[in-house]
């Protein structure tokens, strides 16, 4: 009784609270509703008859299984508005979950290789972004993500493609098949986005080794690391997270969706945060995987047992990790720190 009356509490706290959100691909955001109507409306053929059919195939064993349906799925975005509509919806649902900054990636060679203008995808998005600032208070910043199983040249060519918009992109990212596709495939790239002022991420240590972790920490010169979880093979790199509190982006029902872990239960993101680490929690492709950002944290709260605090510490570490001013980031932690000190009593535990 005394531990159920407690979870409700800390559900409360992660309903509550404000969030961040530094993991997310807008395609990953397209529900199967709204994938049904685009097919309809834009005449692109999806290999469903019915919007239950769709979910029905959201059954994946590991990251390329997925990857395959959500390259798929992403063919009926064609026109701004589709880009706009998809972003805005997202931002909504976010509103709906105190969400206030989000961080999110797009993929433009998803969109350039079947014959949408970079310009098309860019105006479409951050036009919603724009507006879910003046409606909402939501800020944002929007990172272009690479995609590793094609070839530098072809992310080079894509750098080129965005630098025109240059102004509405904050950094650059690296994600799709990591094994077979470290980071040092992408010096090159990634050191002329950082020339023209970009930051830069990299997916790694997701389904690939440590080392490849390492290789985006050195090589790429990584602001953060999308996933990360491989880094506990790796005492070393531990250490080093521990010392930089360079953050990693966890997306734990990814994970679980995608069987980097078995089962939530099993998740390491508990023991990464009691070692130090500057985990975060992040929802990455939650139309696929079965929920948004608050539920990626009851889902932890429930299945690692967290402690209300560990719920605070992991909130703070996605403000402390974000790319918001110093400013902004010292009025979040108050807010952050407010609604704990409401919710949750402090003698309760
Ligand atoms: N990993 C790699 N690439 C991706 C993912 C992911 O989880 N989601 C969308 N693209
Ligand atoms: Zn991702």
């Amino acid at each position: 009784m005394w531990q159920l009356e407690n979870m409700e509490k800390s559900i409360t706290f992660i309903q509550n609270m404000p969030k961040v959100e530094l993991h997310l691909h807008i395609e990953g955001t397209l529900e199967p509703e709204m994938m049904m109507q685009l097919s309809k409306q834009n005449g692109v053929e999806i290999p469903y008859l019915t919007i239950e059919e769709i979910r029905k195939a959201y059954q994946f064993s590991d990251l390329q299984s997925f990857l395959d349906i959500y390259y798929a799925g992403a063919k009926v975005l064609l026109h701004e508005d589709d880009f706009f509509d998809l972003t805005f919806a997202y931002l909504q649902k976010m509103h709906q979950e105190n969400c206030r900054h989000v961080e999110i990636f797009f993929d433009p060679q998803t969109h350039t290789s079947r014959g949408v203008p970079i310009k098309i995808v860019i105006n479409g998005i951050s036009n919603a972004l724009k507006k879910g600032k003046e409606e909402f208070g939501i800020s944002s910043h929007l990172i272009l993500s690479f995609l590793r199983h094609l070839s530098e040249e072809d992310a080079i060519k894509t750098l080129n493609e965005a630098l025109p918009y240059k102004d509405k992109i904050t950094a650059v990212g690296l994600d799709s098949s990591e094994k077979g596709n470290p980071p040092s495939k992408f010096i090159s790239v990634f050191e002329l986005a950082r020339k023209e002022g970009l930051l830069t991420l990299a997916h790694a240590g997701e389904e690939g080794p440590a080392g490849y972790i390492w290789q985006a920490i050195q090589e790429l010169h990584i602001s953060r690391i999308d996933h990360g979880v491989h880094c506990s093979e790796d005492a070393n790199l531990i250490d080093y997270l521990e010392k930089t509190r360079l953050p990693l982006t966890v997306c734990p029902l990814s994970n679980v969706k995608l069987r980097v872990f078995d089962t939530v239960e099993q998740h390491n993101i508990k023991e990464l945060l009691d070692q130090g680490l500057c985990v975060t929690v992040n929802s990455d492709d939650p139309a696929y995987f079965g929920g948004y950002l608050t539920e990626n944290y009851i889902a932890i709260a429930k299945g690692l047992h967290l402690k209300p605090q560990d719920i605070l510490k992991l909130a703070s570490n996605s403000i402390e990790a974000s790319f918001l001013s110093q400013e902004e980031k010292g009025d979040l932690q108050a807010e952050l720190e407010e609604c704990y000190n409401s919710v949750i009593s402090r003698d309760s535990y």
